[in-house]
């Protein structure tokens, strides 16, 4: 009987391993590609904006809109095309800080959930840098919910239109999504 036992072993061994690598392979989801295309429309002057500043460093009020420490809160409209009217497909809502004191630097603290197509109540999310004068810039994406659960991505982004007066932005954006099937 020993010696049969002995000779068992090994096997269980490597059969409780290829039971496990099996499990481990089908609890890993696979991983497709979105690839996404929108302009998102920050309207910051008149009567109806959609980003707001909520604070400043103390004492320093009354500054230029991008005065470091500056926090807007957005609910920024997504939409097919860089017209005002436009189709909305979704929002980019969340926080916005101004967070360098020599240059026009925001941090982004994001969540892009779409409200039509085929993507209607799912949503990524950036937690990223935005050095909004540069010409071509590039957001991380971190998150996501819905059909983008556990994305991880990035995305890309050049600003169409801004009004000079009012601050007001248009910004086309192309963003990859890798996420669960
Ligand atoms: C998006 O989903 C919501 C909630 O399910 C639904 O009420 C709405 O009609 C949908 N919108 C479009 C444009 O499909
Ligand atoms: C987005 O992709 C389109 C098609 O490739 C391209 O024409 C456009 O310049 C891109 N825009 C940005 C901001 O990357
Ligand atoms: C720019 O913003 C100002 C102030 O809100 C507004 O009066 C003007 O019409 C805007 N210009 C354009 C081209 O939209």
């Amino acid at each position: 009987m020993a010696s049969r036992g002995r000779g068992v072993a090994p096997f269980l061994v490597i059969l409780a391993f290829l039971v496990a690598q099996c499990f481990h392979q089908s609890t890993e989801a696979k991983k497709v590609t979105t690839n996404l295309h929108f302009f998102f429309h920050d309207t910051i002057g008149g009567p109806d904006p959609s980003a707001v500043l909520v604070a400043s460093a103390v004492g320093r009020t009354g500054g230029p809109l991008a005065a470091f420490g500056n926090l807007f809160v957005l609910d920024d409209p997504l939409r097919e095309g860089p017209e005002a009217d436009s189709p909305v497909v979704g929002y980019a809502r969340g926080f916005s800080m101004s967070t360098s004191r020599r240059s026009m630097m925001f941090v982004m603290g994001l969540d892009y959930g779409f409200t039509a197509g085929p993507f209607n109540g799912s949503s990524f999310s950036v937690f990223s840098q935005n050095p909004i004068l540069d010409g071509d810039r590039e957001l991380a994406v971190i998150g996501g919910r819905g059909k983008f659960r556990m994305a991880q991505g990035f995305a890309l982004l050049r600003t169409h239109s801004v009004n000079d007066t009012s601050g007001d932005a248009v910004v086309e954006y192309n963003v990859t999504l890798f996420h669960d099937e």
